[in-house]
């Protein structure tokens, strides 16, 4: 059982590989080694509660999360109330909320049940909204030294021990359906020295075992050992809780460059890389055989048409040409007038193809960072703050695509074009985003994305995309117009009647399939890691995925398009660009089954939030792998019209 151990350690690798030098001087903003002398301070912060599958019946039973001081709770406060700590926008919105907490941890100091500076009184309602979080599985997030304090668990299947970030808050024992709440935490801490000095330690492994203990009368340190009994809160009156820790300090050879290796975990790793191999080899050889196909069908044709263009020249009666058994032109060489043809609704159409090209570029950026190793979980919520950024500077991109593709469809409303870009598929993303925080608000959540970072969004937004977008559609028009290799003719042609499988319908949900294949392995990981709270950081494999997918979706929208032209359907343009897209309808009917089979959100808020942020990432996918398959079929067009010879 190798294998799950090798994905951390490649990207560690692949890092010191590219940085050999820089690895000991050079560290990124937010992840140097911190040092502690013995009895120094390490700080200790909460993050949000969040919801973790039931250990009942494992499923998800809410996608609420609320802030660690949410009054309801009663968690005490430090002194002077708790305070923000520094967090970047990624993190923001990624969920985060770190904040300080009155828990002191001395460094290499062994303390036993140390009460808390508070206690808290539990009021009827404080305890049923209590007791029903814990039935549905919450969890506490804390962070120490900026690892994120875990539960220790076992793999049944590789027998590997493993840290879970996050511990309960409560559980429900199974035979008396009573429910008890954790109010003393045993909070083990590993750490290191640093080339054996002892004054310079270093934190490197955080866990919790959270418990629950009835006391009576005064804490001292013995009182945890006395206390048999657990905390019950009671929904009929009031319960009055103190809280209590203990640390403990174990030294450790862990070094802290791999104090990560235990936090990310690989459940079931075999199934993970057999799935990957076999779906890689599956679309590797149905992409293969495509082409294959095609370029010799193609060659074919090519051959063929402008061997007969030969006849006629030679003999202008044509009729050798029939003679010598060469049928009359058919298939795609018959739409040669109609093919350059503009596309219905070219606004709209050129803007989703700018967003698209937006969205590729940025996703690509994004996976590569990430394979280097700079959006490694350590450096919490760069990836939101990566994502943020490159989609800001890339609308610059996204104009200029969505400038040149107008323009060469011919369109007119070129001021319309240069405005929609820019607005209308982030503000459709931002309007649904912000209705869903709508949500989250009436339901006190602290996964609502502040006010002020909502502004701070739109700013950055105003301020640098939007311009951005303006400048390269500038540019895009400004460009010469791409002409089309053949002259589209004055009278558009009639279109046969097409068969089954060339319907729009039938046609796109054949195409969509194959890319999702692709990313399907993959995508489950990533689901469990949003709505689980599990770590990612797979992108190696996410990197495979995201290229096989590329070229699935271009090799399966170009057979498309050259069976809808063989079939003298010209109208190739929206067709490619939804067939290819469709991708994105599985997508969210993966995420509808994966709803329904792995969470239990009881209430409407969960499931239209639920379902409203897998329709926003569907979406996007849509623009996204539209746009690759409207820009393979439009090389492919391109190419094979230039290479026949039209008199
Ligand atoms: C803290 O207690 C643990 C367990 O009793 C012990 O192994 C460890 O050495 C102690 N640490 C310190 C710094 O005293």
């Amino acid at each position: 059982m190798q294998l799950p151990k090798t994905a951390p350690r490649s990207v560690l690798l692949a890092s010191l590989v590219v940085t050999p030098q820089l690895a000991a001087a050079f560290y990124l903003p937010g992840v140097a080694p911190i040092s502690y002398k013995p009895q120094e301070l390490v700080p200790l912060y909460v993050n949000t509660i969040k919801p973790t599958a039931s250990p009942e019946d494992s499923l998800l039973h809410s996608v609420v999360s609320y802030d660690y001081y949410f009054a309801s709770f009663g968690f005490c406060q430090p002194e002077g109330g708790p305070k923000d700590v520094g967090e970047s926008l990624g993190s923001i919105l990624f969920g985060d909320r770190i904040k300080t907490s009155p828990f002191e941890l001395k460094m290499a100091v062994n303390e036993t049940c140390k009460a808390l500076p508070c206690t808290t009184k539990y009021n009827a309602k404080a305890s049923k909204f209590v007791n029903d979080r814990i039935k549905e599985g919450y969890s506490l997030n804390w962070l120490v030294d900026k690892l994120p304090a875990g539960q220790e668990m076992v793999d049944g299947l590789t027998g590997t021990t493993f840290y879970s970030p996050g511990f309960l808050l409560g559980q429900e024992v199974e035979e008396t359906k009573q429910v008890i709440f954790h109010n003393h935490y045993d909070i083990i801490i590993e750490y290191h020295e640093v080339g054996g000095n002892k004054d310079e330690l270093r934190v490197v492994g955080a866990r919790v075992r959270p418990d629950s203990k009835k006391y009576t009368g005064d804490i001292t340190p013995q009182s945890c050992d006395e206390a048999t009994e657990p905390v019950v809160l009671d929904e009929n009156g009031e319960t009055i809780v103190p809280f209590t820790y203990s640390v403990t300090w174990l030294k450790s050879n862990t070094a802290w460059a791999t104090r990560w290796d235990k936090y990310l975990h690989v459940y079931d790793p075999k199934i993970h890389w057999f799935s990957l191999v076999n779906s890689a080899i599956i679309v590797v050889f149905l992409v293969l055989t495509v082409l294959s196909v095609l370029i010799r069908t193609l060659k074919k044709d090519i051959a063929r048409y402008n061997r007969l263009d030969q006849i006629n020249l030679d003999d202008l009666s044509g009729t050798s040409a029939l003679e010598d058994g060469v049928q009359e032109d058919s298939g795609w060489k018959l739409v040669h007038g109609d093919v350059f043809r503009p596309p219905s609704h070219p606004l709209l159409l050129s803007i989703f193809l700018g967003n698209g090209a937006q969205l590729f570029v940025m996703t690509g950026f994004t996976i590569v960072f990430a394979l280097l190793g700079f959006l490694s979980p350590s450096n919490r919520g760069s990836l939101g703050t990566i994502m943020v950024f490159l989609y800001t500077v890339l609308g610059f991109v996204g104009g200029y695509v969505s400038a040149r593709a107008y323009k060469a469809m011919q369109g007119e409303k070129w001021k319309l074009n240069i405005v929609l870009t820019p607005f209308l598929v982030p503000g459709i993303v931002f309007a649904t985003f912000f209705l869903l925080d709508l949500f989250l608000w009436a339901k006190h959540s602290s996964g609502a994305v502040p006010f002020t970072t909502m502004i701070v969004i739109v700013v950055i937004w105003f301020v640098i995309s939007v311009p951005l977008s303006f400048a390269g559609s500038w540019l895009g028009f400004r460009a010469p117009q791409i002409e089309a290799p053949v002259r589209t003719n004055q009278i558009p042609r009639q279109i046969p009647p097409t068969t089954t499988y060339l319907r729009p319908i039938p046609s796109m949900l054949l195409v969509g399939i194959l890319p999702f294949g692709a990313i399907f392995v993959e995508l489950y990981f990533i689901m469990s890691s949003i709505w689980f709270s599990k770590i990612y950081y797979m992108f190696g494999f996410l990197f495979l995925c995201y290229c096989l997918m590329i070229i699935t979706c271009a090799a399966v929208t170009v057979l498309m398009v050259y069976f809808l032209l063989c079939a003298e359907n010209y109208h190739w343009q929206w067709r490619s660009f939804l067939a290819a897209g469709m991708t994105a309808g599985y997508i969210f009917l993966n995420a509808i089954i994966y709803w329904i089979s792995k969470l239990s959100l009881g209430g409407l808020a969960g499931s239209v939030l639920y379902v409203g942020y897998s329709a926003l990432i569907s979406f996007l996918f849509f623009i996204l792998t539209g746009s690759i398959g409207y820009f393979a079929s439009w090389l492919f067009v391109r190419k094979i019209y230039s290479s026949i010879k039209i008199d």
